[in-house]
């Protein structure tokens, strides 16, 4: 193996027409490593037909090149999955490359959590391939890479959202009930698919951005009128994106009721308490957190615990007495978002949560 500075990727990866910065090799029968494409070459849907006539499936990257190779697939995430020739599971492979990837790095930059052990990594892997395989199924995956396409922020985003959502109902099979009556009773695949069902919603749930111009969704400062308002339908193009799918209703639900506060006042139909499902709650607090801990171009990631803080706020009748100097009326604001078991809950996860197992 040529002391193994290669590694194998699926022919999918490569999009013809797109311009990799890396070097392509494919194996011959003996071992032997062969250039197959120069770094800056265009690569042709005819190169790569006679690539999978001749029964080849893997090509390989230089390790020295995976850097480039995985920029390469941030920027053709989206194509990747609307071609229509390349295979279901090597769409699904690669996606799950991807969007693992985003979760390790936020892992190790914004959360501070420290390295992703091996074993967390391939069950994010899996968790992520599995989601993306479920929303195929649904007849879903136009929307889902008409929204890479559109913003790819937006699609990192929902990927940690779906790993907080999904490790967050794993350790909570009470919540999971409250979803769908019935959970705990479930044998252990129709339990899996409802978590799989779950972090779809997780990953689809700002799918609607995608009828939100660039300009507001990148906008630094405060959003006019009229923005906020283009800015507020975002649930209900979600909606509509899904509503001819086989996305199961109460993930489209959720998709619509994620920016529903609690004590009422959220949009789009400032619905309050039970009335808003409960993977939305779920979604609210998951979405929110991520956001706050995220890095952005006009800020600097927020510690997971001050994050967890502020959400909590201060309740109305202990405001004024404890003091604290960075406490003001918007986190008390933040506090009517939530389900206040559901946030407790999240709270006594985030501590829990173990990363190198
Ligand atoms: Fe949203």
């Amino acid at each position: 193996m040529n002391g193994g500075r290669y590694m194998a990727i699926p022919p999918g990866a490569i999009i013809p027409g797109a311009l990799p910065d890396f070097r392509i090799y494919v194996v011959t029968p003996q071992g032997k490593y062969v250039l197959w494409a120069l770094e800056g070459n265009r690569v042709s849907s005819e190169q790569l037909a006679r690539l999978s006539e001749s029964g080849t499936k893997e090509v390989f990257v230089d390790l020295e090149e995976q850097f480039k190779y995985e920029q390469y697939l941030e920027t053709n995430l989206s194509n990747i999955l609307g071609n229509l020739s390349t295979a279901d599971d090597q769409k699904a492979e690669i996606f799950s490359k991807v969007s693992t990837n985003v979760v390790k790095v936020a892992f190790e930059t914004s959360y501070g959590l420290g390295t992703m052990g091996a074993a967390a990594i391939q069950r994010t892997q899996k968790l992520i391939e599995n989601a993306l395989i479920f929303i195929k199924e649904a007849k879903s995956l136009q929307a889902l890479a008409k929204m890479i396409g559109h913003d790819y922020q937006t699609y990192e985003h929902a990927t940690k959202v779906l790993w907080f959502t999904v490790a967050f109902l794993q350790l909570n099979p009470d919540i999971l009930e409250q979803i769908e009556p019935g959970y705990q009773a479930f044998d252990e695949t129709r339990r899996m698919d409802m978590l799989r069902q779950c972090g779809v919603g997780a990953l689809l749930h700002d799918i609607g951005k995608a009828f939100v111009s660039h300009e507001i969704l990148t906008k630094n400062e405060p959003l006019t009128e009229v923005e906020w308002e283009i800015m507020k339908r975002h649930p209900l193009n979600g909606l509509a994106m899904l509503i001819d799918t086989d996305i199961p209703a109460f993930v489209k639900k959720a998709v619509l009721h994620h920016h529903e506060d609690f004590q009422g006042g959220g949009y789009p139909m400032s619905l309050e308490g039970p009335n808003i499902t409960m993977l939305a709650r779920v979604l609210r607090i998951t979405d929110v957190f991520d956001a706050m801990t995220s890095r952005r171009p006009y800020k600097d990631p927020m510690p997971p615990m001050k994050a967890a803080q502020i959400m909590i706020g201060t309740p109305e009748d202990k405001k004024g007495k404890d003091d604290d100097p960075e406490q003001d009326d918007r986190d008390l604001g933040m506090r009517r978002c939530f389900d206040v078991d559901l946030l407790q809950k999240f709270i006594v996860f985030l501590g829990n949560v173990k990363l190198n197992g």
